[in-house]
């Protein structure tokens, strides 16, 4: 296979160029903005010299995307921004839920939502957001298999994706039980037992979502456990692994762009 050229690399952004000395100022003196726009130079080659972290980050943020790039092109990372704000409102509802089926975890709903300051805000951003997270990964899903994001080399990130669109409902699902209200008690009856239909793990799924044969107390502190240890664990570092690739393999452009040869790529070549 012919070696692909290299690309020169993306210049710096302005806010880390060193700025041009000010004409007509023979003492040195510096404006007080000039002054703070050295400091935040100094700053980052502190912490640069330090942990060489600029490389990574100019990787990472500043890159050349192809012509074409559209709207579409911003639902990862709108799933993205979802999560996050579900893991932080997710963070303050933990410091008042209690896992507790007797009543206590419904208590520490009602109490969360009637009387703790921005309790019903926090909590229904955490609600509405579960939704909104769902239809983007979704949404996300559809461009790129129209884009045709997902042939080659960018089978194993659709199949990353893949798993993070089942971690995404197992996060809806666990959750939805843990007001434990009637509503939430039926509702997962009901989800555990269409799990149990499916093919040879069907049965042995159910059984270790109940945590048993029956639907009780340990139902309860297992889905707590999955909804906000194992699968949060598992979906940062899938998102890690997701990310990586992007920045690696860069993203495609859409389907009607035409290639066009370029002056750049035509130098590289030589
Ligand atoms: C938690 C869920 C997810 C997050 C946070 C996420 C995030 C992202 C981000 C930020 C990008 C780069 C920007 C973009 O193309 O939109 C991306 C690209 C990509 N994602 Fe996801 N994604 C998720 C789920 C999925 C799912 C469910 C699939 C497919 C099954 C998928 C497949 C892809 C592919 C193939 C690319 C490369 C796109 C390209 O090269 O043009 N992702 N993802």
């Amino acid at each position: 296979m012919p070696k692909m050229p290299k690309l020169p690399g993306p210049p710096l952004p302005a806010a880390l160029r060193e700025p041009p000395p000010r004409p007509g100022d023979p003492n040195g003196k510096k404006t007080p903005l000039q002054e703070a726009a050295e400091a935040g130079i100094t700053v980052v080659d502190w912490v640069d010299e330090r942990t060489s972290l600029s490389g990574a980050t100019r990787w990472l943020l500043f890159r050349k995307v192809p012509k074409g790039t559209n709207w579409f092109y911003t639902l990862g990372s709108a799933t993205l921004f979802a999560f996050l704000s579900q893991a932080v409102t997710g963070v303050f509802l933990a410091m008042y839920y209690r896992p507790d089926p007797a009543g206590g975890a419904y208590e520490s709903i009602r109490y969360v939502t009637n009387d703790v300051f921005l309790g019903q805000f926090v909590r229904g951003m955490h609600k509405w957001g579960s939704s909104v997270m769902v239809i983007l990964v979704f949404l996300h899903m559809g461009r790129t298999f129209f884009f045709g994001a997902y042939k080659y080399p960018r089978e194993l990130n659709w199949v990353i994706g893949v798993v993070l669109l089942i971690l995404t409902l197992t996060m809806s699902f666990t959750g939805y039980l843990l007001p434990f209200d009637q509503r939430a008690y039926w509702a997962t009856i009901v989800g555990v037992n269409i799990n149990g239909t499916g093919p040879l793990l069907g049965p042995y799924l159910s059984d270790f979502l109940r945590g048993g044969s029956e639907f009780g107390a340990t139902t309860l502190s297992r889905f707590y456990a999955i909804h906000m240890l194992l699968v949060p664990g598992l979906l940062v570092a899938l998102i890690g692994a997701h990310l990586y690739l992007v920045t690696k393999l860069g993203t495609t452009a859409p389907p009607w762009q035409k290639a066009e040869s370029s002056e750049e790529l035509r130098e590289a070549e030589v």
